[in-house]
């Protein structure tokens, strides 16, 4: 059985301040959780990266793990502004978000720049964490299926099937982040499914291995009955990761 995932995507949120007390809450509620009734169950949060050092000394001896929102697909080198992978391990991170939809939206990056952060994050030893999702327009217009298959497919041509091992996909449809529009069960079932099965034509062992976690809306009212679907491993959460008590309640959503 696959363990399920909680992830918390902070975006550009937080201070000191308010993450000391958004940490110290999570600690306090989900690490004897953890260890007891929710052993089966991972929780991430992905902090901005100036705050890594925070959340490593918060964190530390936790059963919380922390990761970043993005890395350079750089080793290192002359790019202003940009952030390694070995950076980020100094800071204790196992994961890395790839390929958020903000980010290719935003800022420029196409499946060529996420495959290649993809493929730099595991060679470092990091766990991707690979957004994908359709917009509202490309659901409408039927394409929901060869968008998705559009992006998984970039990040194998790179990385292969073998990339995908210890991997976590998250399924976002662009319409539902930050809308307060969920998918339905039903629609982001499908979809996953439909992820599941494309890498199962590479390798069916690992596809089933494969955690596949669905992003947003993601809230305490709605996350147990998305958690039920057979394919639907966890949750991406942004909005509702900057709130400690709807937080821990998707997480017991996912550990029941
Ligand atoms: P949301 O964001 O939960 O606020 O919709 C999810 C995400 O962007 O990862």
């Amino acid at each position: 059985m696959r363990q399920k995932l909680v992830a918390g995507n902070w975006k550009m949120h937080g201070s000191l301040q308010s993450n000391q007390v958004l940490l110290a809450q999570l600690r306090e509620k989900l690490d004897a959780k953890l260890g007891a009734q929710c052993a089966r169950l991972e929780v991430l949060v992905c902090v901005p990266a100036p705050y890594l050092a925070q959340v490593q000394s918060s964190l530390s001896g936790s059963s919380i793990a922390w990761g970043a929102q993005n890395v350079s697909q750089h080793k290192s080198g002359a790019y202003t502004g940009e952030i390694s992978t070995s950076m980020l391990q100094d800071f204790g991170c196992r994961h890395v978000l790839i390929g958020h939809s903000e980010r290719r939206g935003m800022y420029g990056e196409t499946d060529f720049v996420v495959a290649a952060k993809f493929k730099a994050a595991k060679v470092a030893g990091l766990i991707p964490v690979l957004c994908v999702g359709e917009t509202l327009q490309e659901r409408e217009s039927g394409v929901t299926e060869s968008v998705i298959a559009r992006q998984i497919d970039a990040v194998l041509e790179v990385s292969g099937i073998d990339g995908f091992w210890q991997t976590v996909v998250a399924y976002e449809p662009v319409w539902a982040i930050g809308t307060g529009k969920t998918a339905s069960p039903g629609q982001a079932q499908a979809v996953h499914a439909y992820i599941r099965q494309r890498l199962s034509q590479h390798h069916a062992g690992l596809a089933e291995e494969l955690r596949i976690v669905y992003g947003g809306s993601v809230k305490a009212d709605n996350a147990a009955e998305l958690f039920a679907m057979p394919d639907i491993d966890g949750g991406l959460v942004g909005g509702a990761s900057l709130v400690s008590a709807e937080f821990v309640a998707i997480c017991e959503a996912a550990c029941s």
